[in-house]
């Protein structure tokens, strides 16, 4: 079989038109602006509408990098969704987004890895696509953390928000990609640290959907260094140091958390691509939400070369580079 690269061709966000302040939020529980804004780097999160659900999230950022890539959903012959928040416990989002964008050829599958999922996505579909199991790809993070989180509680409920974003992977021949496109990737997990972060509800355990608990201190504890090893791991493999890199695109939780690993990998500030203050952390819509933004500004140009990471429930860790 001739070596394959899965290209980027294509990037799209989606947020609901519905955005809670953290003013807004003040007046549900006990918190300020200042305190989430020094803590986190968050103003503001997006909320799904009650009729709006995960996958329809998931097909409007689709449709928007469909559309950036000048394909048509009868192009897409794989579709992977990273969720945690699912429409229905079976069957999976993807399907439900194949159906929603008329695809009635190849397959459709979830990822479950909380907030690192679309970098565990990218690199699921990226080996699917190198080994002939699909030729293009939606491979989109989409969710409704909105519904699973006690907006009572207020050390997890001003840290999240809804959202998707969605790429459209190509692939093409290794000779024709020259350097461009995913160029590797390094996942982990260690679910010695599941209850660390995680939903209290599930069909198996209690039959009801639950909701979110964290230990914030502990995640971010481990963040900065999981982060780190992931990212050493990929530039070795592929032969890459950060004094190259061109933008550095992390998971959208904490800005401290992104600021602690920006500086420990040496990358300078200008290089990072920041969207935490207007979406809050969409969990594995957050990387391709801030690679949509990045790429509609005008910052993400093609040829430059992109380090994504992310760090979420499992724990789960990993980063993929790319060159755009
Ligand atoms: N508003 C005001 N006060 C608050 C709030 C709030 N929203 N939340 C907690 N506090 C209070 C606490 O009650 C505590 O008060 P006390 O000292 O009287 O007991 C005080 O603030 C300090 O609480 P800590 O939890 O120690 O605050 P910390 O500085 O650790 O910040 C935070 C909390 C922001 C959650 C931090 O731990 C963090 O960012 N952790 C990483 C978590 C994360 O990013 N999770 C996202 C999912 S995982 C991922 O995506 C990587």
């Amino acid at each position: 079989m001739t070596p394959l690269r899965s290209i980027v061709r294509g990037v799209g966000g989606y947020l609901p038109a519905r955005v809670l302040s953290n003013g807004e939020l003040a007046t549900m529980v006990n918190t300020s602006d200042e305190w989430i804004v020094q803590r986190t780097g968050i103003r503001q999160r997006h909320v799904a509408a009650d009729d709006e659900l995960t996958s329809d999230l998931a097909v409007k950022a689709a449709e928007n990098a469909l559309a950036s890539s000048g394909m048509s959903a009868s192009d897409i012959d794989l579709i992977v969704v990273a969720t945690s928040t699912p429409d229905l416990t079976f069957p999976a989002t993807a399907t439900l987004v194949q159906q929603k964008l008329g695809i009635t050829r190849g397959a459709a599958f979830d990822i479950q890895a909380v907030c690192t999922g679309f970098v565990y996505a990218l690199a699921t579909a990226d080996s699917y696509l190198k080994n002939g199991l699909g030729t293009r790809a939606l491979v989109i993070g989409a969710e409704t953390f909105s519904r699973i989180l006690d907006w009572t509680d207020r050390s997890t409920c001003v840290l999240f928000g809804d959202g998707a974003g969605a790429v459209v992977l190509d692939a093409i021949p290794e000779a024709e990609a020259g350097d461009r496109g995913v160029l590797g990737s390094s996942l982990r997990s260690d679910g010695v640290h599941w209850d660390k972060l995680y939903v209290d509800g599930g069909p198996s355990s209690t039959q009801t959907v639950g909701h979110l608990r964290m230990h914030g201190r502990e995640v971010f504890k481990h963040a900065v260094g999981m982060i780190s090893d992931v990212i050493e791991d990929v530039l070795d493999k592929t032969g890459h140091t950060t004094g190259e890199l061109d933008w550095f695109v992390p998971h959208q939780a904490n800005l401290r958390i992104i600021d602690g690993a920006g500086k420990k990998l040496g990358i300078p500030a200008e290089k990072t691509i920041i969207t935490i203050d207007s979406h809050a952390n969409t969990s594995a819509a957050s990387v391709p939400l801030a690679l949509s933004i990045g790429v509609a500004d005008g910052r993400i140009r093609p040829n430059d070369l992109v380090l994504i990471e992310a760090m979420g429930g499992g724990f789960t860790w990993g980063a993929s580079l790319l060159r755009w």
